[in-house]
């Protein structure tokens, strides 16, 4: 049985409580339960993983290699400056595809730049939960390769950018 790892990094434990207007009333369980049931659906496993460390969500990583078909990963506001994150998924042999809840484009400026999105397959944003399901379903078909450096630039405009290919949804 294929078997894929869904990670949270800092401050997605207090999902539902946090800004509710950005990122929606349902908790980070409701998030998990949804996920595992469509990592069902599918026939694979799933296991959930959430951390406000960095130290810890790199060693998650570590342990992923060789062990997970995939990744799904939310890095949080690590997303913008954890150079140590992106070595981490760069450094394993698994394919990882980044999630954003909101739309991080459409905020801040320093929200829309991804340090990790590079050494990421694809990346999903905008899309609430459901960019989770849609990430699980992209590492079910098959995702390889990386993102690059200037993904933005070399891909069409879309929530989900796939290396190699784009994809709207
Ligand atoms: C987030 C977006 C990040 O900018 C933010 O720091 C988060 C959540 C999202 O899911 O939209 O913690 O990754």
């Amino acid at each position: 049985m294929k078997k894929y790892l869904l990670m949270n990094g800092p401050n997605l434990d207090m999902l539902g409580v946090r800004e509710p207007g950005i990122y929606g009333s349902e908790t980070l369980s409701d998030l998990e339960a949804q996920v595992r049931a469509h990592a069902q659906e599918a026939g694979v496993g799933l296991r959930c993983f959430q951390s406000n460390h960095e130290g810890k969500l790199i060693d998650e990583l570590h342990s992923a290699h060789g062990v997970f078909d995939g990744i799904i990963y939310n890095p949080g506001a690590h997303t913008h400056y954890s150079y140590a994150l992106r070595d981490a998924v760069a450094g394993i042999d698994v394919p990882v595809v980044e999630v954003h809840i909101s739309d991080v484009d459409a905020r801040e400026p320093f929200r829309a730049v991804s340090v990790i999105a590079p050494a990421c397959a694809a990346q999903v944003k905008g899309r609430g939960f459901q960019g989770y399901l849609d990430a699980l379903d992209l590492l079910i078909e098959g995702v390889d390769g990386t993102l690059g450096e200037g993904y933005k630039e070399r891909y069409a405009p879309g929530q989900v950018i796939v290396a190699g290919r784009d994809e709207r949804r």
